[in-house]
């Protein structure tokens, strides 16, 4: 357990480790530009690299390309204080960093579950080709186990600093919406190491966050590729857990709030990531299991996770059963019918709409023939992009405003606190699914709503509702929590 690990002894002399090291992130995406910004923050000297020149542009600038609250303003504040530059200059990055953090993507492939190395193998062999002196390169992006081992070997043999260059790997577990928190005050920090050295010159990069007690575990290469995906695998299938309950709550007539509810006050299971709902979306999570399961069916142990398939179909499953729920408050047909769809990008906080559920219900709806409208607090910019096929709205009033059905998809505090009074004035008819059971259930069916919300019964005569304020609590405390 994490609280069972010694705090780290960091007065240990180890002959060629630098204090207080230059640093490199390579990959100014939302994970290398967190860590960057932070590491300034911490009070090194940053380069942070990327080979996209509008992006570099952009950050050196002061402008994030993504929206993390918070995140710009600290940015500003490095680049003032000269501690972070950037640049698309592989030799000047090598020539900086004492170590070198490598924070590039590594999406699905295209027509497979594997994970896409392109990025971290050209990002690798490009900072390679111009190290000429020791150095350590960290790895933080989401990799296959075995990765680190078969880069550790490409390094060696492409750069001219040769067996010089050490690598580790140091997994990353910060949420977004919570990034700059995350990265500062983490749960715990892993570092895969292969020689005491690499341990001691990664541990020198986080020198104040370690002395503030932050737990250390010290793990082979292997263990700590192993420990981010089975954390993400985890927290998946706790979802699809709850999610697969509600399955059979609808079939019983059972409610899965209070089953959730009842569940979250064993300290064994909790309340986090519990929430039942329209389920997981994301960059990490879905891509992550899909990832995992196909790396450990080629190592022969597929076997071992294949309930990671089961995780990712409960997932999916609950945006149909979505559209199911909309369609059947809709009077069994959408076609023509107005559906305000509120939110689009996968979670709150965040304009990330990669495999986002609420973009994936309003395409499903849109393709059996509803007038959908729209509206996402931040994400609206990017669903455009993507989505061009779908209507948006302008405000949450523009898209309620005539809608035959309200789904709130991603449950933005806009919407959790929009007055279900003032909404039904302006909607088109009295029938709302809460696709993220956010909502006082009961606050909308006293203001005359059909209330529905996945894995609950039509009409809860229960005492305590969805919005119970201990399990409210437990959730906003989880959200920021972890
Ligand atoms: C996730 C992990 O939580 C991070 O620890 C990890 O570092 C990150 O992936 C990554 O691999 O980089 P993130 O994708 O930012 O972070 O989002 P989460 O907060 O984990 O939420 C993931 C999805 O699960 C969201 O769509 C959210 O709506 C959904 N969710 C979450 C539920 O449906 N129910 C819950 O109870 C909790």
């Amino acid at each position: 357990m994490p609280q069972t690990v010694p705090p780290m002894d960091l007065t240990i002399a180890r002959p060629g480790v630098v204090d207080h090291p230059n640093i490199t992130v390579v990959g100014t995406g939302y994970l290398g530009a967190t860590h960057a910004v932070c590491m300034a923050l911490l009070g090194y000297d940053v380069v942070g690299l990327d080979v996209d020149q509008a992006k570099i542009d952009q950050l050196a600038d002061g402008h994030l390309p993504i929206f993390e609250p918070g995140l710009q303003e600290k940015l500003q504040e490095v680049l003032a204080s000269g501690k972070l530059r950037f640049t698309t200059d592989f030799a000047l990055a090598a020539d900086h960093g004492d170590v070198h953090f490598i924070c590039v993507g590594t999406p699905q492939s295209k027509g497979s579950d594997a994970a896409d190395l392109t990025f971290v193998d050209a990002a690798v062999t490009a900072l390679a080709r111009n190290l000429t002196r020791k150095c350590l390169i960290v790895g933080k992006s989401t990799v296959p186990i075995s990765t680190a081992a078969r880069l550790t070997a490409l390094v060696r043999n492409t750069a001219p600093a040769g067996e010089l260059i050490e690598l580790a790997w140091n997994p990353e577990f910060l949420r977004e919406g919570y990034a700059v928190v995350d990265t500062l005050q983490p749960d715990r920090l892993v570092f895969g190491t292969a020689s005491a050295w690499a341990e001691a010159q990664l541990a020198a990069c986080y020198t104040s966050i370690i002395q503030a007690g932050t737990p250390v575990i010290v793990t082979d290469l292997a263990t700590a590729e192993l420990v981010k995906v089975a954390a993400n695998s985890f927290l998946a299938t706790k979802i699809s857990y709850i999610n697969a309950m509600a399955e059979v709550c609808e079939a019983t007539g059972a409610d899965v709030a209070l089953l959730a509810k009842a569940l979250s006050y064993d300290s064994r299971i909790g309340g986090r990531f519990l929430k039942p709902g329209l389920g997981f979306g994301g960059g990490c999570l879905p891509k992550d299991i899909r990832a995992f399961a196909h790396r450990a069916e080629a190592l022969g142990v597929g076997q071992a996770v294949s309930f990671l398939r089961q995780v990712d179909a409960i997932n999916q499953r609950r945006r149909q059963r979505t559209v199911d729920l909309v369609t059947e408050l809709a009077g069994g047909n959408v076609t023509g019918v107005k559906i305000a769809c509120l939110g689009a990008a996968f979670k709150p906080n965040s304009d990330d709409i990669r495999d986002a559920p609420a973009l994936d219900v309003a395409t499903m709806l849109h393709e059996a023939g509803a007038r959908v409208s729209v509206y996402d607090p931040a994400a609206m910019p990017n669903a455009r992009r993507s989505y061009p096929e779908l209507e948006y709205a302008n405000s949450l009033e523009e898209a309620v405003t005539g809608a035959g059905v309200v789904a709130l998809l991603t449950e933005w505090q806009q919407f959790r606190e929009a007055d279900p009074a003032r909404l039904l004035q302006l909607t088109g008819a009295p029938c709302i699914v809460d696709g993220r059971h956010a909502l006082d259930a009961d606050a909308y069916q006293a203001a005359g709503w059909d209330y529905r919300a996945l894995g609950r019964p039509a009409r809860s005569g229960a005492v305590v509702s969805s919005f119970d304020e201990d399990f409210a609590k437990a959730r906003l405390d989880a959200q920021e929590v972890g």
